[in-house]
């Protein structure tokens, strides 16, 4: 089924050169790239974004990693999108993915559990909220409807 996830590139991915265009390859390569923005979240809209975290023991440090520089996000689409974004990023915990899945974006370019490397949506649901979150015009009707 087409799907469409958000993919953000966090703020040590992208003072990375290597990182970023690593990375910027494998989304154009295996993606249909929809819609790209480069944004710089103060910690409120940090905390929203994320508020799902709210109280947990890492939250307060993923809320100043993320507002501590810039941010690409990409709307991608692909069948299984989300399913297939979170395979190539790898698990959450960078460690872990580096001593199982060392081929993975998260187990290259991952330097802690916070900071590892981008996100991708979890469900249909979740997708749909983060994309609305950040593209509010964007549409889903008129993109699974256009020709
Ligand atoms: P992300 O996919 O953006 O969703 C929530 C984020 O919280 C996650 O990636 C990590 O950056 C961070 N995170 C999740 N689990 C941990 C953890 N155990 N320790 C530190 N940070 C975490």
């Amino acid at each position: 089924k087409l799907e469409l996830t958000l993919a953000i590139i966090k703020p040590h991915a992208i003072k990375n050169p290597i990182a970023l265009s690593y990375i910027r390859n494998v989304l154009r390569n295996k993606f249909v790239v929809v819609k790209t923005k480069r944004v710089s979240l103060d910690k409120e809209s940090a905390s929203k974004f994320y508020e799902e975290h709210v109280g947990k023991f890492f939250y307060n440090r993923l809320i100043t990693f993320m507002a501590s520089g810039a941010i690409d996000l990409h709307v991608i689409a692909h069948c299984n999108a989300i399913e297939l974004w979170r395979r190539i990023l790898g698990p959450t915990s960078v460690y872990k993915g580096q001593f199982k899945e060392p081929n993975c974006l998260r187990s290259i370019f991952g330097l802690s559990d916070t900071r590892n490397v981008a996100h991708g949506s979890d469900s249909l649901e979740s997708a749909a909220r983060e994309i609305k979150f950040f593209f509010p015009d964007f549409s889903f009707y008129k993109w699974h409807n256009d020709d």
